[in-house]
């Protein structure tokens, strides 16, 4: 059976709203996936190498008043517990949320691109940006998780 994992950080909700969209979504599409999910505050360094897919889900934030940077949850976890990991090809999927009111509009997309170059992860598909409030977005969602799907595919 394929399995994904995810792991994700949310600070006001929005993010796990978006997750339990996509895992309600992927639940009745596609039952014969097995899918967990995480807290990034609660997953150790080798739970990145779970799952045939691995997905990651942040908002934008700030990060000693400096914004345009990964959940603080989410950004402890990739450079600390898990700053050592070695993904080897594993398909990844990202899950960024941001809101336009703030400059760096989106930029944990790009953080996460830095991470899974220097660690050796495939982005499998384009992330799914979600800017502004995600309530209202979930057929954006929905659509997206029909290309999450395809990573499954793209398996080496
Ligand atoms: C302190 C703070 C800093 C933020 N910084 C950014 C940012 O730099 N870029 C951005 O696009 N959104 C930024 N946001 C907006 C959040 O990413 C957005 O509200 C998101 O939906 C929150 O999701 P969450 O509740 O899952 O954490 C910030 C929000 C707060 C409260």
């Amino acid at each position: 059976m394929p399995s994904l994992h995810i792991i994700y950080a949310s600070t006001s909700g929005n993010t796990e709203h978006v997750v339990d969209t996509l895992k309600e979504h992927l639940s009745s599409a596609q039952a014969d996936l097995t899918v967990t999910v995480q807290r990034a505050e609660e997953a150790k360094a080798d739970d990145i190498e779970k799952g045939d897919v691995l997905l990651l889900a942040s908002s934008t934030w700030n990060y000693d008043a400096v914004e345009g940077y990964l959940n603080m949850h989410m950004r402890e976890f990739l450079e600390k517990r898990a700053k050592d990991a070695d993904l080897a090809g594993k398909p990844v999927g990202l899950i960024i949320l941001g809101d336009d009111r703030y400059y760096y509009t989106g930029r944990g997309t790009e953080r996460f691109m830095q991470y899974l170059m220097s660690h050796n992860g495939k982005s499998c598909t384009m992330p799914l940006i979600i800017i502004n409030d995600p309530y209202g977005q979930e057929e954006k969602i929905r659509e997206w998780s029909e290309k999450l799907m395809t990573c499954f595919n793209s398996q080496s």
